[in-house]
């Protein structure tokens, strides 16, 4: 199914219509591949000055290998999906070790790297060095699937080798770095998921969607995701002297590495009465120690919901099962954190302390 009019009128539209990103001005492989980790799951405009951050904190795989995990989730914080940072760390250390530092262009070298998977080795391989490997993500099915009148289900396997030939069959190989950013940022600004706009678009005229009305119906996906929902109950001991206690997350999961608040999870919501028994059962507190409970936080990730409530308890000790520690405001700033933590302690006690001042004044 080549069309050769296909990549033709895709790279003349990419060449007058493409937003100037940083990223599309570099073949430093490196560089290309802290872009693409850093846009998997976050919008460009998120993601831009984390990109900036981190090219201009790390100007080298080397320096990003030889930085504390610490500092390097502290910069990753607010983007989610923390395994992203962890894994980028990882196969930093892994460049350094294997390659002396120089990041791979190569396909298959590239693919063998950790959190490196079909999509970003193409991107990696087809923008630093012009391999001719197509690249296949959202955008690109999307597209795909709208200008061939493709209604394979792109979340099934055989959606993925239909769609991966079609855009590797009208790959121009001379071309292959402005045809895969061109297919993306088509689908990106042009044929977008609601609302395409076909109107004033130059494939109008070959498009099968367009031609058959169907542009809202096509790319077919059936694959529904199952979401979990998950009830956390943060409990925030502060001390006296002002100090809150915090502990890193071990273990596998969200957050792993993470700093956060002695935590009860819970299948479901508890109700208020039996919120407190737990509460006093798990740490021996007494009802008086409770300071204040916040409204419920929803944290919505791809595969589950969390909702949040914080209490807050005056005590001067801690509980001892639960690896807490005492961290004065300043210091827990500085700890990576889950971003919904981050923001809650810097609006409740950032609050409290302008009150407090103001009060005092
Ligand atoms: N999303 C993922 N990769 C991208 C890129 N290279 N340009 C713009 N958006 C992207």
């Amino acid at each position: 199914m080549k069309n050769t009019h296909f990549s033709t009128l895709l790279i003349d539209w990419y060449k007058s219509h493409h937003r100037d990103l940083p990223w599309r001005n570099t073949q430093n492989p490196y560089f290309i591949w802290l872009s693409e980790v850093i846009l998997q799951q976050t919008r460009v405009k998120q993601g831009l000055p984390y990109y900036q951050k981190f090219v201009t904190t790390y100007p080298t795989v080397k320096d990003l290998a030889e930085a504390p995990l610490d500092e390097v989730l502290r910069l990753w914080q607010g983007l989610g999906y923390y395994s992203r940072a962890r894994n980028l760390h990882t196969t930093a250390k892994d460049v350094l070790a294997q390659y002396n530092g120089n990041f791979p262009t190569n396909y298959e070298q590239l693919l063998a790297l950790k959190g490196i998977g079909k999509y970003t080795a193409a991107a990696i391989a087809s923008f630093a060095a012009n391999a001719p490997i197509a690249v296949l993500d959202g955008n690109v099915y999307r597209v795909l699937a709208r200008f061939f009148g493709n209604d394979t289900d792109i979340a099934s396997p055989a959606g993925e080798k239909v769609f991966r030939e079609i855009a590797q069959t009208n790959l121009p190989p001379q071309e292959a770095a402005i045809y895969n950013q061109a297919l993306m940022e088509f689908g990106a600004l042009q044929c977008t998921p609601q609302n395409p706009d076909c109107l004033f678009c130059p494939l109008q005229k070959d498009c099968a969607a367009y031609n058959t009305g169907k542009q809202n119906e096509l790319p077919v996906k059936n694959k529904k995701i199952k979401i979990k929902q998950r009830y956390f109950y943060y409990l925030i001991f502060q001390s006296e002297e002002g100090k809150i206690a915090l502990k890193k997350r071990n273990g596998k999961g969200i957050w792993e590495g993470l700093y956060d608040f002695f935590l009860i999870e819970n299948e479901a919501s508890y109700t208020e009465i039996a919120l407190y028994d737990t509460l006093q059962e798990a740490t021996g507190i007494e009802l008086q120690q409770i300071i204040a409970k916040s409204n419920t936080f929803s944290h919505q990730l791809t595969h589950q919901r969390i909702e949040i409530i914080f209490v807050h308890i005056r005590s001067s000790e801690l509980p001892n099962f639960k690896d807490l520690q005492w961290y004065s405001l300043e210091e827990a700033h500085l700890l990576p954190k889950p971003i919904i933590i981050a923001n809650y302690i810097d609006q409740y006690f950032r609050k409290k302390q302008k009150n407090n001042k103001k009060t005092t004044e």
